[in-house]
């Protein structure tokens, strides 16, 4: 089979290592893919974003399977394009991938199927958001309806703070029209669980917890950022809660979707709070998280290819979907001066031992072949060990096998859990 995978970073990476695993693959295409993608699959310079390109490569190379991985062109429609030409895609249509590319809508989404979330207020108009934040419950959360590559939330600590984030969002254009409606949300507290899940419309198959580390610095200090590491399972996901989550969340968001006539097929990413109030939905994407995704694909023991195909057929009810009950841990590393400013284009050297568990996200390939930086988060290097402490142990060990000039990574990469696990 030749199969095509949208997309280019640490996420692309680890999910084209799972594909290579079922023998029937031949090829697999990458767009763009990355300087690290290159060592596993064949890349190719068509933008992400670029549907009519990546439509008529797909039909010009016979491509039996695509996969789209990233948000922007599973809401512009990909999927749609391609299935148009006759090629069967792994990810939602446009008209499902909106519970990520709106706030508004995924939020009036729970509100009105009654799934537990944050309350919130929706406002068009900045007189009107700044009258209510006159009384509005401190701190509190200020989020863009549309994308904002992962910085259109503020959590506003002061009234003025949370004052100039919405001017900045509705007046000053900061996020473009992704910031011209705001969600205004309650500030929720407790620990934070990430779940992925496989569904065609039908059933949900979720997939490992793991734990996301989004703060920049040691003990979630620090500017977000895109995710410094992540750890699977996530211990605060107790059997208990998964049940609750299963039948209060996920199965009541499937439904929902099929009643509003967007069934949503692919992986369907539940960003969840477990509050004091039970677990709540803080936000929902429609694909794979990364660095999500380079701690639950390495646990995964069935064929990734087989359950892709089902979310398509609709056949994901017969097909097994099963985990392997060890733990991982993947330690991401930053270009120095990441997520504000840095410098691209320094030599990337790995370890053979390194190289075998590390996902490829910011690099390139130079003149000569050679692996150069180019982007904020560089690389994932993921361990899969027994316990959560060797698993720890062993990616940072295995991501000291990975050099390249101001190399930054967190120290703390699953301590929190560790904490938890006593
Ligand atoms: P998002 O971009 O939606 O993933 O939000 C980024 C981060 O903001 C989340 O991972 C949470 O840590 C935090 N966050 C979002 N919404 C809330 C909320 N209602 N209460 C507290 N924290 C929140
Ligand atoms: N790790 C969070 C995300 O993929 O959005």
């Amino acid at each position: 089979m030749k199969l095509l995978v949208v997309g280019g970073g640490g996420r692309e990476h680890a999910i084209i290592k799972k594909l290579k695993e079922n023998p029937s693959v031949e090829t697999i295409y990458a767009l763009p893919g990355n300087g690290g993608i290159a060592a596993d699959a064949v890349c190719v310079p068509i933008g992400a974003t670029d549907i009519p390109r990546i439509v008529e490569f797909a039909v010009q190379n016979g491509i039996d399977y695509a996969v789209v991985a990233p948000d922007d062109p599973l809401v512009l429609g990909a999927v749609d394009a391609l299935t148009e030409k006759g090629i069967p895609c792994f990810g939602p249509s446009a008209n499902a991938a909106i519970i990520e590319g709106s706030k508004v809508f995924s939020k009036n989404l729970m509100k009105k199927y009654g799934i537990p979330t944050a309350r919130y207020e929706v406002f068009e108009e900045l007189d009107a958001a700044l009258k209510y934040l006159e009384t509005a419950p401190i701190p509190t959360v200020i989020k863009a309806d549309g994308l904002a590559l992962g910085k259109g939330v503020i959590i506003a600590q002061t009234r003025e703070e949370a004052n100039r984030a919405v001017t900045d969002m509705m007046a000053n254009g900061m996020f473009g029209a992704s910031g011209s409606r705001v969600v205004i949300e309650e500030f929720l507290t407790g620990p934070e669980v990430s779940v992925l899940a496989f569904t065609d419309g039908k059933v949900v198959k979720p997939m490992v917890s793991s734990m996301d580390h989004k703060r920049i610095g040691d003990n979630d200090t620090g500017l977000n950022t895109g995710g410094m590491g992540t750890v699977a399972p996530n211990p605060y996901y107790t059997p208990e809660v998964a049940r609750e989550c299963m039948e209060k969340i996920f199965l009541p968001t499937i439904a929902a979707m099929n009643a509003e006539g967007r069934t949503f097929r692919g992986c369907l990413y539940f960003g969840l709070m477990l509050t004091p109030n039970g677990p709540k939905v803080i936000e929902y994407n429609c694909r794979f998280g990364d660095p999500e995704t380079q701690v639950v694909l390495p646990l995964l023991e069935s064929d990734l290819l087989t359950i892709m195909q089902a979310t398509t057929n609709g056949t994901l009810s017969e097909t097994e979907v099963k985990f392997d009950h060890r733990h991982a841990c993947c330690v991401i590393l930053a270009s120095q001066g990441y997520p504000v400013s840095y410098k691209k284009g320094f030599p990337i050297t790995m370890t053979p031992e390194a190289a075998a568990h590390t996902f490829v996200a910011g690099a390139k390939l130079g003149e000569n072949g050679e692996l150069l930086t180019s982007g904020g988060r560089v690389t994932g290097t993921t361990a899969v060990a027994d316990t959560l402490e060797e698993a720890i142990r062993e990616a940072y060990r295995l991501s000291d096998g990975v050099r390249f000039e101001g190399a930054y990574r967190r120290s703390d990469i699953g301590r929190r859990a560790m904490q938890a696990l006593k």
